[in-house]
């Protein structure tokens, strides 16, 4: 069956929705390509916040914040890395978009006064994150779904697409697996925009979504995109031990303590005025220091501690997080610290995008999480990620808005040959024997990511890591399933993501070999020095004849100089 549309979106997340609302509004036929029913995306588990300076809540000195402060910090965080211009856009543009949830009907926490409430985050100058209690994204997803709904905005869910089409180097589509039918779609459109999220589930201790595979960055790179700064990931300090479910920031930002088994407050140590408040790369990295000097509980984890705010104040900020450690932890927090430990939340890389969010590949576009603008740089701030998806969703749409006023409409011929191509190749999958089962070959992947490249690197393991995804990569060619069927078969979806997962490991361990320096979230022991003279710029990694290749590009620089991160 064959879609034609204006403009398709890949992806039924913040991003992917605010973009769609935005071409609506522009009276363009849009429609969104998910994979999982859009309220199941990953965007409804975001926690603590949206960073925006409103301004609603006063600094210590009892200053009022300002996009600038917003930009100097987010570049300061991001190790110096981040595009100046684009963080000076989302940092102009974060309060409108906050409003305009609230206006859509978001149900943001509130000040005694009525004014939206704002609490303190990592690395942040001034109390800026806007927050729904411990549930922000959960309550922005459904506001911007209700008005999805609301339009008749066409979404095709449980759709996993398989392959972008391109005619004469543009892309004009893409093909889809109807999960629930088995049935191949073809989607045709003068523009295509990805908003498919996150890699975080090529490492086996994340607080990802099952889904969140990277499936979209893997189809650009296919395409012709390039991928940028995958390198540099972030792992979150606050996962719960055992299953690294996510322990928000906001739990520090009202007031939670890191704790050591000798009961020390260790981040005075490490971050003298920001203290538990660092941002994540510092304090993920203190944790790994405190747990490798046997000052972590035995299996590797620190205690964070809210006992003091007091039942009152956890039950209203942060029931989210207790009923969290309560149900995956048998600790209510009220009572009991809650054991946490680093682990995988988020990718600082994605696809190449300017500041408008366009690729390389002319009609192709990218925002959010699966792209790389680059906002973040080294290393994100806490609360920047939700504000880039509903900004960029909204502004990529709009410049995709202007560019498909003159973009040919493309013709059905090539959506059949890719259709024909796409069942060919499940065919081919089908019928293969033999073989390793592909979760072992899964579970190879995750483990050799998270051991080789977690927060602490350097090159004689990381070698090894690329060496052992080179050979999943070859062992994955030769699985076969044991479900050959058309209909519902998650094994199948399973398997396409991994193909597409054990490139961007490939991708991301090409970028952090070839990065001999320390920046943000990417930590050598063999080089731990930040170097600009050599690397102040971003890492692209493309194919050429089949072939990675790693390339780079220089930083946009602006008004704040590089300097050393002290906090
Ligand atoms: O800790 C958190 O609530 C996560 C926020 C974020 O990743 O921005």
């Amino acid at each position: 069956m064959i879609h034609h549309h204006d403009i398709l979106i890949i992806g039924g997340g913040l991003t992917g929705l605010r973009a769609a609302l935005r071409i609506s509004d522009a009276g363009l036929n849009g429609a969104v390509v998910s994979k999982v029913h859009p309220l199941r995306s990953h965007s409804v588990a975001a926690q603590g916040g949206m960073n925006a300076s409103l301004g609603n809540v006063k600094g210590e000195d009892g200053a009022t914040d300002s996009w600038e402060s917003h930009a100097y910090d987010t570049i300061k965080g991001s190790d110096y890395l981040a595009d100046q211009d684009v963080v000076e856009r989302m940092c102009r543009e974060a309060p409108t978009a906050v409003i305009e949830l609230e206006h859509m009907g978001t149900v943001w926490s509130r000040l005694e006064n009525g004014k939206i409430a704002q609490r303190p985050f990592g690395g942040a100058g001034f109390p800026r994150t806007c927050y729904a209690a411990d549930r922000t994204g959960h309550n922005a997803l459904h506001t911007l779904y209700e008005q999805v709904v609301s339009r008749e905005i066409p979404v095709y869910e449980e759709f996993f697409a398989i392959s972008l089409i391109t005619e004469g180097g543009r892309c004009i589509g893409c093909t889809a697996l109807e999960i629930m039918t088995g049935q191949v779609h073809g989607f045709l459109a003068k523009a295509v925009l990805m908003a498919t999220g996150g890699f975080g589930r090529i490492f086996d201790k994340s607080t990802n979504a099952l889904i969140n595979t990277g499936d979209g960055q893997a189809l650009a790179l296919r395409a012709g995109a390039l991928l940028k700064d995958m390198e540099f990931v972030q792992f979150h300090p606050t996962t719960l031990y055992g299953t690294n479910i996510l322990i928000s920031e906001g739990a520090r930002g009202e007031g939670g303590i890191l704790l050591n088994k000798n009961g020390e407050r260790f981040m005075e140590r490490y971050a003298p005025h920001s203290v538990d408040l660092a941002p994540r790369d510092v304090v993920a990295r203190a944790i790994e220091q405190e747990i490798a000097g046997g000052r972590g509980y035995e299996g590797g984890y620190v205690h964070l501690d809210l006992r003091h705010l007091g039942a009152e104040r956890i039950t209203e900020r942060l029931p989210g997080i207790r009923q969290i450690a309560m149900d995956f932890a048998g600790v209510d927090p009220i009572e009991n610290p809650v054991p946490v430990q680093p682990g995988q939340h988020y990718s600082m890389g994605g696809i190449d995008a300017d500041i408008n969010g366009a690729t390389k590949v002319p009609g192709l576009y990218a925002a959010g999480e699966c792209s790389c603008l680059s906002v973040h740089g080294a290393n994100r701030l806490g609360g920047n990620s939700l504000v880039e998806t509903v900004v960029f969703g909204r502004l990529v749409a709009e410049k995709i808005v202007e560019d498909v006023e003159n973009a040919p409409t493309p013709d059905d011929k090539l959506v059949k040959a890719a259709i024909n191509s796409v069942n060919d190749r499940i065919e081919g999958i089908l019928r293969r024997e033999g073989g390793e089962h592909f979760f072992t070959v899964r579970d190879a992947m995750t483990h050799t990511m998270t051991s080789k490249f977690g927060i602490f690197r350097e090159k004689q393991t990381m070698q090894e890591g690329l060496d052992e995804i080179k050979s999943k990569q070859d062992q994955v060619s030769r699985v076969s399933l044991q479900n050959k069927e058309r209909e519902v078969n998650q094994a199948l979806i399973r398997f396409l993501e991994l193909e597409g997962m054990l490139l961007l490991a490939e991708a991301v361990a090409r970028g952090a070999l070839a990065r001999e320096e320390s920046r943000g979230s990417h930590t050598r022991t063999d080089y731990p020095e930040r170097d600009d003279r050599n690397f102040l710029k971003h890492t692209l990694v493309g194919f050429r004849n089949e072939t990675m290749y790693v390339s780079y590009q220089p930083a946009t620089l602006g008004i704040f100089e590089p300097k050393e991160r002290v906090y």
